[in-house]
């Protein structure tokens, strides 16, 4: 999926704080080597790096478009375009960090102990992943793409919630790990403008299902989505509109030698 840095930035405040309380849940002193995997534009492996500036810290991401804007913002730091499935470091991680990523891969059994595996004695995975698959701005698009107009073009587009329960997650992790610390949020976003949870999901979900049409198809399909979206999330008479989000959070601790 191609991704568009100036986009993806139009809620930064918005996509930015559940990165930050991820991080304030992260109590490691001074680790020595830390990932950002699915790091998009940098901004938040810059966080990282300035809070543990002693750190060799590494993004790494497979949209040639996100890093080349990383690179550009934070030339300092390093970066590496890479599939978070291929992501085998010679050197282990004291901390994995994943922020609003690992939701774009399935399979969620096998990648989490196998990122488990990347990390040195007490080191840390952090993630944090959306979860609001079924709320009506996602369950609306993919209703839409499976409608008879759109099902030949759009319908195989359509996956199953990749983020599944927090006792699932507990089941999966809690024997590997010396601490688990998971909890869900929900943000209670006030978004700003005309249309503005179609902007929102213009940035992320929407993009594969915009991919794969023409142009013409483009504005057809967005308009008959901003409809639903329109009757969903209403806009207020101050010209905002509410769009609640659900975040899920872990924070997963491996034992000391
Ligand atoms: C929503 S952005 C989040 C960016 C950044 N972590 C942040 O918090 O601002 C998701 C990022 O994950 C990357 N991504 C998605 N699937 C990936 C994969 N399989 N391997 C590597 N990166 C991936 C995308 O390219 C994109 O830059």
């Amino acid at each position: 999926m191609n991704w568009n840095p100036d986009h993806y930035h139009l809620y930064t405040d918005h996509r930015l704080r559940p990165a930050l309380d991820l991080l304030s849940q992260v109590t490691l002193a001074s680790p020595s080597v830390i990932y950002d995997l699915g790091c998009g534009t940098g901004n938040v492996t810059s966080l990282l790096s300035k809070r543990w500036g002693e750190a060799v810290v590494i993004g790494i991401d497979s949209s040639e478009a996100m890093l080349r804007k990383a690179a550009s913002d934070h030339p300092s730091l390093e970066w590496k375009l890479q599939e978070i499935n291929d992501f085998s470091p010679v050197s282990k991680g004291n901390l994995i960090f994943s922020n609003a990523a690992l939701h774009w891969l399935d399979d969620h059994e096998t990648i989490f102990p196998r990122l488990l595996n990347q990390l040195r004695p007490g080191g840390v995975l952090a993630v944090q992943m959306p979860n609001n698959f079924l709320a009506p701005s996602h369950q609306t698009l993919y209703e839409l793409a499976q409608s008879d107009a759109w099902i030949d073009r759009l319908g195989k587009l359509v996956r199953p919630a990749p983020v599944h329960d927090i006792s699932w997650y507990y089941d999966l992790l809690s024997s590997k790990v010396q601490l688990l610390n998971i909890w869900e949020t929900t943000y209670f976003q006030v978004l700003k403008g005309k249309n503005a949870v179609l902007e929102w999901t213009r940035g992320t979900a929407l993009r594969p299902f915009l991919e794969a049409l023409n142009e013409d198809e483009v504005k057809t399909f967005e308009a008959e989505y901003a409809k639903l979206l329109y009757e969903a999330y209403p806009q207020s008479e101050d010209g905002s509109t509410l769009y609640p989000f659900s975040r899920l959070f872990i924070v997963a601790e491996m034992p000391e030698d």
